[in-house]
Order: structure tokens, then sequence, then C-alpha cells
């Protein structure tokens, strides 16, 4: 299938959705968040793939919410239409989702990417909630993501003020797990989502999971959901698979069941 405001490609188990709104730097208008939020659904329901990016541009990643589409909005239509409510299409996708930044990330788009299960950035970007600068606050879990990423104090900082901060910043307070240079983002993404991609399917969607659910259990009841899910695992042909490889010294050859 092919959409107006995102492009899909399959690079071996890995699926790529690229977001395509060059003259609005990717603002995230409602029918773009529609093609994302389907292209990332189709990959999670292929057999054929095992993790998937999510990227923009050189110039930006996504310059946030769409300012031009929201600006005359009321409170009482945005309450009565759940305003932004279709934005948590990402949560349910199953299978790992990197976000590859390069440019800008802001507000929405800063947000979109902290939706994803990891981020790595190009040496050239930049992360920042300005919403405040226009008179709101983030609407899409900035408030909440970012504090469990960089804690309170650097999530005041960035909130409150609207700054931006750069890659290697967003690395250093934990926004960010990898920096690489912009021209290679892609390409070094792609080798990690195809690391990923060939593990045992079952497993990483366990993994996955359980770090989710870290950030909503509690201690006692996040080390049961952790110890189920490790003795699950041992109901997979991939489990045995892994650890005979292991014995013999040879690579493992996951089926992903
Ligand atoms: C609509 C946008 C846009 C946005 C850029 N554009 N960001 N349109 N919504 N968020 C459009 C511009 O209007 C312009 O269109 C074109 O994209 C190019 O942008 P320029 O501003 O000319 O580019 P540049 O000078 O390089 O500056 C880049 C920029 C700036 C610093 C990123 O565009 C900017 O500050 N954008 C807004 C960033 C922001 O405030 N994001 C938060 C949005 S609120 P024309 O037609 O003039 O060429 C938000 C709320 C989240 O996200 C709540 C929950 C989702």
């Amino acid at each position: 299938k092919t959409y107006e405001f995102v492009k899909v490609e399959q690079r071996g188990r890995v699926g790529i959705v690229t977001l395509y709104r060059p003259k609005a730097l990717n603002a995230l208008c409602s029918p773009l968040m529609k093609d994302l939020n389907e292209a990332l659904q189709a990959f999670d329901k292929d057999e054929g793939i095992g993790a998937m990016i999510v990227t923009g541009s050189e110039k930006a990643f996504a310059a946030g919410a769409d300012i031009k589409e929201m600006k005359d909005l009321e409170f009482v239509s945005n309450y009565k239409n759940n305003f932004l409510g279709d934005w948590t299409g990402i949560n349910s996708i199953r299978k790992p989702i990197i976000a590859a930044v390069n440019g800008f990330a802001l507000g929405g788009g800063c947000e979109v990417a902290m939706m994803c299960d990891t981020i790595y950035a190009g040496d050239t970007a930049r992360f920042g909630q300005p919403e405040i600068k226009l008179g709101t606050i983030p609407g899409a879990g900035g408030s909440q993501r970012l504090t469990s990423l960089v804690g309170k104090a650097k999530a005041m900082d960035l909130i409150l003020t609207g700054d931006m901060i750069t890659a290697q910043e967003a690395l250093a307070s934990g926004l960010v797990a990898r920096v690489f240079p912009a021209k290679d983002l892609l390409e070094e993404s792609v080798k990690r989502a195809t690391i990923i991609a060939n593990m045992s399917l079952p497993s990483v969607l366990m993994a996955k999971e359980a770090i989710n659910k870290s950030l909503e259990l509690g201690l006692t009841e996040g080390l049961h959901l952790e110890r189920r899910l490790f003795q699950a695992t041992f109901g997979t042909k991939d489990q045995k698979e892994g650890m005979a490889a292991f014995t013999e010294k040879r690579a493992p050859n996951f089926k992903h069941e």
C-alpha cells in the first residue's frame, strides 16, 4: 500500500516508515498520523518483519503537531472529539520501533520519537518541547515520557523554557540511546534493527513488554511478570535452538517460533 504522508520500505526483516511532508518539516497533521499508524500496524502484522524504524528527513524528524491545523480549535470541541486521542496508536505496536532522528524533533515530533522504543539520533538533531512558547503544553506524553527518560530537573528545564537540546545533550541525559553522523544514521539504525529482527521474535516481544511494564508496575509485580515471561520463553523452539547453538559453538538459527 502507498500513503500520502509516509513512505514505507522493507529491508530484510526491517520495516522502515519515513515521515514525508517536506513542505511543513513533517508537521504532524491528522492525516499524517493516520498514515503513520496504519503503516506501523501493517508491519506489526507482517510475519516477515521483526523490527521497525520511524524516521524523517535530514532537516526534520517532525517539527511538531500542525500549528496551522490546531490554532483555532476550542476546548469543548477538543474534549468532545478527544483531540489527540488517536495519537496513542503507536503504543499498541508489539514489535520494537526505533526512532531514527535527524534534524528537528520538536513538540509532538519529540513525543512521537519518545513513543518509539528507543531513539537513535544524527549528530545534528535537535530535541525540544516548545509548546510553552505557543501558550500551551505537551499533549502527547511529553510531560510523562520525557520526565521518566531524563528526570524531573531536566524535564522541567526543557518544558518550562521551550529550549532545544543537541543530540549530544540528549545522549548525556538519556533521551537518546546512540548518536551517529547524520549521513550514516539510517544505515546504522538499519544495522541495529536487523540485529533485533534476527533475534527470536517471541523473546523480543516479551522483552519489550517486560521493559514497558516496568514503567507502570511496582517492583514486586514487575519482577513477577518478568519471571513468568522468562519461564514462558522455554516453551519456544527458539530457546532450544539458542541454547543448543551455544553449547555446539555455532550461531543460532531462530525461526521465530
Ligand atoms: C505547521 C509548520 C510547523 C508546525 C514548521 N512548519 N513547523 N507548520 N506546524 N509545527 C512550516 C512553516 O510554517 C513553514 O511553512 C515550513 O514548515 C518551514 O518552516 P520554517 O519555519 O520556515 O523553517 P525554519 O526557519 O528552518 O525553522 C524551523 C523551526 C520552525 C525552528 C523548526 O519551523 C519552528 O519553530 N516550528 C514550530 C516548532 C514548534 O513550535 N513545534 C511545536 C508545535 S506544538 P511555510 O508555508 O511558511 O513555508 C506541538 C503540540 C504537541 O507539537 C501537542 C501534542 C501533539
